[in-house]
Parts: C-alpha cells; sequence; structure tokens
C-alpha cells in the first residue's frame, strides 16, 4: 500500500466531503494542485527556513492549499545538522517537521549521505587527513541513527544516498566511496532502517535519464535488493531544461527504475527557461570566459521572459506532468524543488545573478499556465 495513503485519509475525516468533484478543494472550493491529482500522486515543494519561521506567508498559503508533501531544502543536510562532531543542531530540522505535521504534510528526510554540503569535519581527522574506515563508519552510523531516530514516525522517508553515482554510471569518487567502497550504500540503508524500520528508504540523483545512468542504478539496486538491503524507492530529481531530456528516455528510466520492484518518484522538479549554459569553454582563457558568462546571465532584456519562451516551458512541463501521470501506478511523489521562482536555486546557479522561471508558481504567487489549466483554474 502506499503509505502516503493514511495523512490523506486523516485530512479527509478532518473536513473533505465524501465525493468531491476531482481537482476541488473541500475547503475553498478554488480548484488545487493536490486535488487534482490526489489518489495517483503527493504534489510536495521544497520549504525554505523563511517560509517555516513565518517570513513567507505567501509562500505558506500556497504551500497549505496546493501541495500536500513537503521536504527541507537545506536544514537536514550535514553541514546544518551535524556541523561538528559533537554538535548536533536540530532547532531548524524539529521546526520543519513541526510545521509539516501541524499543516498535515508528508516530509520526506533529505538527505543522509551527500557529498555536497556534507560537514567539513565529517571524512577528515584534525589534521584535515581522510580518516580511516572504521572511524568513518562509526560517524555515519552515529549521525544516520542520530537524525533518522530523532525524526522516527514522524518522516514518511528518507533520501538515503544522493547522487552516489557518476552520469557514466560508476560511482562517484567521494570520502564516502573512497573510504568504505561501494559498502557504504549498504551501510547506509541499514542504519536508517535501524533507526527507523517503517521508514521509506531511497536513492535519489539527477540525470536519471541517461541510459548509463539508468542501467547502473538499476544494477545497483538490483545487488542491493539480492543482499537483502532495504531500498524501496528511487528518486529522479527531474531538473531538466529547455533542450533536455528528451521525454522517451526520462519514461524508459520510469519504467525501468520501477520494474526493481522500487518507488519512483519525482524529487526536485524544475526546468530552467534560461537557455542551458554547457561548462565545455576553455576556463584558461578568463576573457572568454567572463564574456560567455555575461551573455548568459540573463538573456532576456528587462529580465521579462519572452512569450514564446514561456509558452514553450509551459508546453514542456505539461508534457512533463502527462508522463507523470501515465506512470502513476509507480511515481508516488512529485515534488517541486521549491514554491515559486523567485526562491528558487536556479537562480545562482550556474551562474551567479541568473533570473530564471523554472518553478509552477512565478515571483507574484501565481500559478503557471500549464497547471492552471490541468486544474481547471
Ligand atoms: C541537489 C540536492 C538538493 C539541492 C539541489 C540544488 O539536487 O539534492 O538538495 O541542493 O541540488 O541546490
Amino acid at each position: 500500500m502506499k503509505r502516503f495513503i493514511l495523512p490523506v485519509v486523516v485530512l479527509c475525516l478532518a473536513g473533505c466531503q465524501a465525493q468531491k468533484p476531482s481537482g476541488v478543494s473541500s475547503a475553498s472550493a478554488m480548484p488545487t494542485v493536490k486535488d487534482r491529482y490526489e489518489g495517483k500522486f503527493l504534489i510536495g515543494t521544497a520549504v525554505n527556513m523563511r517560509q517555516v519561521n513565518g517570513l513567507d506567508p505567501k509562500s505558506d498559503s500556497i504551500t497549505r492549499l496546493h501541495f500536500n508533501a513537503v521536504v527541507a531544502e537545506n536544514c537536514m543536510k550535514c553541514e546544518k545538522i551535524h556541523p561538528r562532531e559533537d554538535v548536533y543542531f536540530f532547532d531548524d530540522a524539529d521546526a520543519f517537521v513541526n510545521y509539516a505535521l501541524e499543516r498535515g504534510l508528508t516530509v520526506t528526510g533529505h538527505t543522509l549521505v551527500w557529498h555536497s554540503q556534507m560537514a567539513p569535519w565529517f571524512a577528515v581527522d584534525a589534521e584535515g587527513k581522510s580518516v580511516d574506515a572504521d572511524t568513518f563508519r562509526a560517524r555515519l552510523k552515529d549521525h544516520i541513527s542520530t537524525v533518522v531516530g530523532r525524526y522516527k514516525g514522524k518522516i514518511l522517508g528518507w533520501d538515503v544516498c544522493n547522487e552516489i553515482l557518476n552520469d557514466d554510471g560508476t560511482f562517484r569518487r567521494s570520502p564516502y566511496y573512497n573510504i568504505l567502497g561501494e559498502d557504504f550504500v549498504r551501510l547506509a540503508f541499514e542504519y536508517a532502517h535501524e533507526a527507523d524500520p517503517e521508514a521509506e528508504l531511497y536513492l535519489n540523483d539527477f540525470n536519471m535519464f541517461l541510459p548509463a545512468k539508468r542501467d547502473a542504478y538499476v544494477a545497483l539496486v538490483r545487488r542491493l535488493k539480492e543482499q537483502g538491503v532495504p531500498v524501496t524507492g528511487i528518486g529522479m530529481q527531474a531538473h531538466v531544461g529547455m533542450d533536455y531530456p528528451e521525454w522517451e528516455e526520462f519514461e524508459r528510466s520510469v519504467v525501468d527504475f520501477a520494474a526493481t520492484g522500487c518507488s519512483v518518484m519525482i524529487t526536485e522538479w524544475d526546468m530552467s527557461a534560461l537557455p542551458t549554459f554547457k561548462m565545455t569553454a576553455d576556463v584558461s582563457d578568463r576573457s572568454m570566459w567572463r564574456q560567455r558568462m555575461a551573455e548568459h546571465r540573463n538573456p532576456y532584456p528587462g529580465g521579462v521572459l519572452p512569450d514564446s519562451v514561456a509558452a514553450q516551458w509551459n508546453r514542456r512541463m505539461s508534457e512533463m506532468i502527462d508522463l507523470f501521470e501515465r506512470h502513476s501506478d509507480v511515481i508516488t511523489r512529485v515534488t517541486a524543488w521549491g514554491t515559486h521562482d523567485g526562491m528558487s536555486w536556479k537562480n545562482d546557479f550556474p551562474i551567479r545573478g541568473r533570473r530564471d522561471y523554472p518553478l509552477l508558481f512565478d515571483r507574484d504567487y501565481r500559478l503557471k499556465p500549464f497547471l492552471q489549466e490541468k486544474i481547471g483554474q
């Protein structure tokens, strides 16, 4: 059974009409995104601490109305929650989890193993040298057991390992891999399972539509399952662009991942509306690099997205959510990486100071046209 059914049922008991028309929220009679996809998949968003702390009430209203799942943008990452070996900082993560539970939102924990935003002390000794395998294993266990254990029963599932493979399917040479080899994956899942046996446990990565990466994840999941490792889901981040991916490749990954017996989740959905910036130039040529950066920073005059580009963006996003809907028998959650364009990490990536338009709501908190159309607004 899909575990998210429980909170939905509780919510319904708390006030839904028994038979409401699809896409119509009982509370407000306003069509909502979560109601449109109810029974198909959860609709999630990443929230930041401004929202949790009440400093962005408009985002909060959108979250309450249109979403039924949340993930923390940053506060559960290693560098935040475990900044020093003997110091855990739970204030923000506790506030985030309470925020979610008070609103009846399903929570995903993000993330336990990630080479980026790992606390600086985590893999090194006092001299800055890599620690030995025993020390690292003990640190990994302490970190995972403490964090997962604290939120036991409150979190539906954890992104246990984030971005552990390269695009060519080989293991990323991260401290986890360099110190423990591939076995860090098994250990991380086992520690998480021990700490909360009911929690779903996921692998999560970007560019999951690439054939080599897809095949490597399928093979990895099969190896893990053969060893009895409790991996239950595969997260496809889905940070995508106007010129990639091809839907056929994306869809193939959904199908192949589901064939491993795992649930599939779209975990960090956003689509940059700006031309894809490829890091291919020779960086030693500083002036050429600076010029390329300047050209790509904000390609649209006055920061206004041309209508033709907005139309193309909406068309691609519409195609994408239709793809998700076609596979709603295996896709359990679709989460956008942020609520509105103004808060997206894409505004600074891969070039600082960009103005991008990647999310489901614009800077004025208006739902994007493709979703207005889907929900009949
Ligand atoms: C990765 C991580 C997220 C977030 C995004 C963008 O995809 O999984 O937590 O940091 O990068 O910043």
